[in-house]
């Protein structure tokens, strides 16, 4: 957004009053003299106007290992939420980049930056999600097939990309998939009569869930 807009529209100011603050040498970003202006600013350039704080939201990036039975919602009646877990002021003001259900563990991330976590969730931009599955049977060799193929969803008439699978054992696998379609995973083995009996998610593209993060514990990124 436009300097000059926000700074009429914070302080209700018409365009010659805000151009005399510019002219005053009262107006700074991130503590630095501003006299243009039309500089564009994010959502998190510190603003102020003769000292006073127009703006100042710090962004943040959280990753959490998200234990089993706790949902990933910002807020829920009945059960704990991922927001729960953070414990910080901040925390109402992030949302999910993405969700898992409520019995599948992992890596979840959290943030208050919308340009990044569309990045991350937009389809087009085809982020894959890593999962250790585990089933009640055994991933034939035409299970993986069809998966690296692509699958055809009637209900959101996508064909989905196509996935990477990894055979861990004859019932365990590493699977990347490049959507985030309701119960996706659980679909696409449902299709096989296979019941996923344990789902965690590894990583989100190249952001990892770290071995030293334990489940309900979470941490910024840098
Ligand atoms: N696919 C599922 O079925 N569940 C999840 O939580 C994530 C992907």
């Amino acid at each position: 957004m436009r300097l000059d807009r926000l700074i009429g529209k914070w302080a209700s100011w018409g365009k010659r009053q805000v151009r005399e603050q510019f002219e005053a040498g009262e107006v700074s970003v991130n503590g630095e003299r501003v006299t243009e202006a039309a500089r564009l600013v994010g959502k998190f350039d510190r603003i102020e106007v003769s000292g006073k704080v127009v703006q100042a939201e710090t962004r943040r990036v959280i990753i959490l290992n998200k234990p089993l039975g706790v949902v990933s919602a910002t807020k829920d009646p009945e059960h704990p939420t991922v927001i729960d877990l953070i414990e910080r002021p901040w925390a109402s003001g992030l949302h999910l980049a993405g969700r898992l259900d409520r019995y599948t563990s992992g890596l979840m991330i959290l943030t208050n930056d919308g340009e990044f976590s569309k990045s991350l969730t937009e389809p087009a931009k085809k982020v894959g999600k890593r999962y250790l599955v585990e089933v009640d049977g055994v991933i034939e060799q035409a299970v993986v097939e069809v998966f690296e193929e692509g699958m055809w969803f009637a209900k959101e008439e996508i064909t989905t990309a196509p996935a990477k699978v990894e055979l861990i054992e004859d019932s365990r696998c590493r699977l990347i998939i490049y959507e985030g379609k309701h119960h996706q995973v659980k679909r696409m083995f449902a299709r096989f009569d296979l019941k996923v009996i344990a789902l965690h998610r590894e990583a989100i593209g190249g952001i990892e869930l770290p071995d030293d993060l334990p489940m309900g514990a979470w941490r910024e990124l840098a």
